[in-house]
């Protein structure tokens, strides 16, 4: 048991699924996996272990931004020890290629800072994926059909963004989309030698001002969840 993960180590699998959204925790693992319990449900950040295809998945909420999902991911790496894990969330569109319900695979994520920048000093650390999982993943979401883009994203500390100059930077340097969590993900994956990955659906785009519709948000979720899960355990 940890501060706010309040399960005992038995009970977190090797593999870790994680939606910002607890709700989206629980409904991923009512819909995706056989057996799947409860561990906990500290702060309401539930975290559910089950079964997928006969391997052992915990699917556990991050919260939203970087300092959230930095407790969470320090934790299942440092005391529970999980060896893998993979963000499914959303993530605001920024290029004219990339649709609206089109999947991203973080290949990297670019940020202004994250809760790790203090002991980089004057060092850009370069936060990526796992080659392994992203190549994995890829191969997943063509196989089910779904439009996939591979490259860079961009996790930024705000939603409600006062420096359209910095979006800006990213779309002319080619990234991809905007999300909170992948950037501190990655760096905790890279600095204890796991595996890490970011799928993210495409909700909202800050080019045209779409937004995902609410009865598709489900089956675009549904996606990224089978990809991740695939990803993980091919
Ligand atoms: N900004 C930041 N995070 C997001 C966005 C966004 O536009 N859309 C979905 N997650």
């Amino acid at each position: 048991m940890t501060i706010h993960i309040g399960a005992e180590k038995d009970d977190i699998a090797d593999v870790v699924l994680m939606p910002g959204d607890p709700y989206r925790a629980r409904w991923a693992a009512e819909t995706f996996l056989t057996g799947a319990k409860l561990v906990h449900e500290v702060r309401g950040m539930f975290g559910f272990t089950g079964e997928w295809n006969g391997h052992r998945v915990t699917i556990q909420g991050s919260g939203m931004g970087m300092p959230s999902m930095s407790i969470y991911a320090n934790e299942l790496i440092r005391d529970f020890d999980v060896s893998t894990l993979i963000r499914i969330g959303s993530c605001g569109g920024m290029q004219e290629h990339v649709k609206v319900r089109d999947v991203i695979l973080a290949q990297t994520a670019t940020t202004v800072s994250t809760p790790s920048s203090t002991i980089f000093r004057e060092l850009n650390f370069a936060p990526s994926a796992d080659f392994g999982l992203l190549h994995k993943a890829y191969h997943a979401a063509e196989k089910i059909d779904v439009d996939v883009h591979v490259g860079g994203i961009y996790s930024s500390d705000t939603f409600y963004d006062e420096r359209p100059d910095l979006n800006k930077e990213m779309q002319r340097h080619g990234i991809l989309g905007v999300e909170m969590e992948a950037a501190e993900l990655y760096t905790l994956a890279a600095r204890y030698g796991r595996r890490a990955l970011g799928v993210m659906t495409v909700s909202d785009h800050l080019l045209t001002g779409e937004a995902l519709p609410s009865d598709q948000r489900e089956s675009s979720f549904a996606d990224m969840v089978e990809i991740a899960l695939s990803a993980a355990f091919a």
